[in-house]
């Protein structure tokens, strides 16, 4: 990472492509962005949300340049043809974007045997497919089309501290967050002989709409092994993920504790202040397995209080959804073969 030298990531002429911007911090970013001179393209599903963000974001930034545009554009980026879409339109305007920002996100915290095959595969296409499908579709498109002479392309991931520490009640979420960072890590390496920098957030808690959502259902023990973070603002996290981005580096922490958890599992991984981060982690080889073992007994005694688990940190959609699991299976139907009807989701729209 870069301590010293120039701004590592200029947004002023570009063209910025951020998925998850209906709302939180793929919002904040592309107001941020377009105020630093970006061209910005919002993606999401919710048509009325993203409009009206554009509609925001143009009133409050008057002084934004003639060539500077911000649109969206309303897409499942679980469905890979609606992606297509995306590319298509690209390609019929002639925009060749310069950054893919992927912050497509949410998580539905909840004890394992209590989450529906819903959640499951929510977890999976929110989280992973997101990204994946929305990098691939337009990877060939963004590595061949032109970019300013001299200047590098960019993907920005959307990954967690929860990708460095694995614990009770992020199981729908946090593999997910995991598969994200071995995605940058491998397009990282495959990507960089076509000049595209890809770097991957790993946010703390940050109090954006989905992170008021996740907590209706975050079991207790869950807000308690994780009450080291507490949530900063979506603005305060959009000027750190930019102030990092600007300093060159591969991998972003918003706050000190996930800093420290990914020092703790250094690897192969990319370094920010890496001399420091050997010591932390010399640390961590010693102290991280008794905070494990705490947070495993922390575990049983909330486990032991409760007489089990059963009914902690649900709400009523979680009743409903376990209702429709219980009469799938009452039917004599596996629970396995539950689909969920692509046709039913939200088609691409198109438009300024
Ligand atoms: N908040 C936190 O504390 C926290 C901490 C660590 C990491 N993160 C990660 O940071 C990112 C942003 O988090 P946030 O809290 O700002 O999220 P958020 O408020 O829940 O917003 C999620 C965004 O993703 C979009 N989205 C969801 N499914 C989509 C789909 N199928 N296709 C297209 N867009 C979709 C949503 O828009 P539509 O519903 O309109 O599609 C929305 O704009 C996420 O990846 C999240 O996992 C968050």
């Amino acid at each position: 990472m870069a301590i010293f030298g120039n701004n590592k990531f200029p947004v002023k002429d570009k063209l910025v492509l951020v998925t998850g911007a209906s709302q939180g911090l793929g919002y904040a970013l592309s107001q941020k962005l377009y105020e630093q001179g970006a061209s910005v393209i919002l993606i999401a599903r919710n048509k009325t949300k993203l409009a009206s963000n554009v509609d925001h974001i143009i009133k409050s930034t008057p002084n934004a340049s003639s060539t500077q545009f911000v649109e969206y554009i309303s897409a499942d980026l679980t469905i890979y043809e609606e992606n297509i879409k995306i590319l298509n339109y690209l390609k019929s305007k002639n925009y060749h974007p310069d950054i893919l920002f992927c912050l497509a996100g949410s998580s539905h915290p909840g004890f394992f045997m209590e989450l529906t095959p819903d959640d499951l595969s929510q977890g999976i296409d929110i989280n992973y497919k997101t990204a994946l499908y929305f990098i691939h579709a337009l990877s060939k498109y963004f590595v061949q089309s032109k970019s300013q002479p001299g200047q590098q392309k960019h993907i920005v991931l959307c990954s967690s501290t929860v990708a460095f520490y694995h614990f009770t009640g992020y199981i729908q979420y946090s593999p997910m967050k995991t598969a994200i960072k071995a995605l940058g890590d491998s397009l990282r390496q495959e990507l960089k002989p076509y000049g595209v920098k890809v770097s991957t957030l790993f946010p703390g808690n940050f109090a954006s709409e989905g992170y008021t959502e996740e907590n209706l259902t975050k079991p207790a023990i869950t807000q308690s092994i994780e009450g080291a973070s507490q949530p900063i603002t979506v603005e305060q996290c959009a000027d750190k993920v930019l102030y990092w981005l600007n300093k060159g580096d591969h991998y972003v922490f918003t706050d000190l504790i996930s800093w420290v958890l990914a020092s703790f599992s250094l690897g192969f991984n990319p370094r920010n202040f890496g001399v420091l981060q050997v010591f932390v982690a010399f640390v961590g080889a010693v102290v991280a397995r008794f905070v494990g073992l705490l947070h495993e007994h922390d575990v049983q005694v909330a486990f032991d209080k409760l007489g089990g688990f059963a009914g902690e940190g649900k709400n009523k959609k979680d009743d409903v959804k376990q209702e429709k699991v219980e009469e799938l299976l009452d039917d004599g139907q596996t629970v396995g073969t539950t689909s969920i009807d692509s046709s039913s989701k939200a088609t691409t729209d198109v438009k300024k």
